[in-house]
């Protein structure tokens, strides 16, 4: 197959290309910046019969030591922002922080929330990431998926199945772009807000450590996991580089060289002491990834 363009890097570390900064090597790392490039990635692990799998910013996701024996595709390039009125249409790959300033800069109000979420547009909407009152989800206004079939279709958020830190997109298919609704505001007033959020979420998240954000979802909505965690004795729990934070319990982070089965160590060891202690059975909010791709 001729490939003129597209970046295709071969054993790159995946922990490169995660907050987290963890993860071996995978076999070839994509990068398409745009449809028909995402297309030949798509075929390239198919003739190489390759799993493949699709990441975004790597903010909420832990690889293996032993890295992925497969086609990482990339969507960080694909990244146009276009705005059309109060709507800002965006490539899946463009980071949340690049929109909120672009949205900022028009104008334009309802992305302060999101200040300081380390992810990509793509990965934020198959999380549906958010904060309290506050999702991604309830900003769109469609979203346009690469169906596993091979269509392009512009959905409307409702047929996605958005819930709390959860859709269907992975079923779907692969996000391209999404169209956001904003609300005309001024912009002096959105740095104020911005400047708020951001300060909230340094005041009382680890900010600037090396983390996939929080570890596992609230129990319930009045039911904090970091806060159960912290009861529990774990904040300050190390288990090789790999920290129960001192700051939010229901954040692990790498202090340094971390590895995989670290983190995973700790984990299991949070689910069992707020299961013995307090009943609650935590489910993980990060994403993590064997070494065959699959989602554990
Ligand atoms: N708390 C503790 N100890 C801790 C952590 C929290 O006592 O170690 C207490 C806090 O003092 C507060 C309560 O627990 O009274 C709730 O904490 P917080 O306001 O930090 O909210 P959260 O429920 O722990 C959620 C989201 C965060 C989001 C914050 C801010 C989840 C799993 N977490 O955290 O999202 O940033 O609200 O609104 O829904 C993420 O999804 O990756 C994430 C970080």
């Amino acid at each position: 197959m001729e490939r003129q363009r597209l970046i295709l890097k071969e054993q790159v570390p995946l922990s490169k290309y995660t907050t987290f900064g963890i993860g071996g090597p995978a076999r070839y790392v994509a990068e398409p910046q745009d449809l028909e490039e995402l297309r030949e990635a798509l075929l390239f692990a198919e003739e190489e019969g390759l799993p493949y799998l699709i990441l975004g910013g790597g903010s909420n996701v832990l690889f293996p030591d032993e890295g992925f024996q497969g086609v990482v595709i990339r969507l960080a390039r694909m990244n146009q922002v276009e705005l059309k009125g109060n709507i800002l249409e965006a490539e899946a790959g463009t980071t949340l922080k690049r929109l909120i300033s672009v949205a900022r800069d028009a104008g334009l109000s309802g992305l302060e929330p999101f200040i300081g979420i380390p992810g990509e547009l793509g990965g934020a909407i198959v999380m549906n990431a958010g904060l309290k009152g506050h999702e991604i989800g309830d900003r769109l206004v469609s979203v346009t998926l690469l169906t596993f079939d091979g269509y392009v279709e512009e959905l409307p958020p409702q047929e996605l199945g958005l819930a709390y830190r959860k859709s269907r997109v992975r079923d779907m298919g692969i996000i391209i772009k999404a169209r956001l609704q904003l609300t005309p505001g001024d912009p002096s007033h959105i740095d104020q807000e911005i400047e708020r959020y951001l300060q909230h979420r340094k005041d009382t998240q680890p900010y600037g450590q090396k983390s996939a954000g929080c570890v596992f979802k609230n129990p319930a909505p009045e039911v904090s996991a970091g806060k159960l965690l912290d009861d529990a004795g774990l904040k300050g729990y190390r288990q090789g580089d790999a920290m129960y934070s001192e700051k939010h319990a229901n954040f692990i982070v790498n202090l340094n060289q971390a590895r995989a089965r670290d983190v995973l160590a700790l984990v299991e060891l949070g689910k069992q002491r707020v299961r013995e202690m307090f009943g609650y059975e935590l489910e993980e909010e990060i994403v993590v990834i064997d070494a065959w791709g699959n989602n554990l």
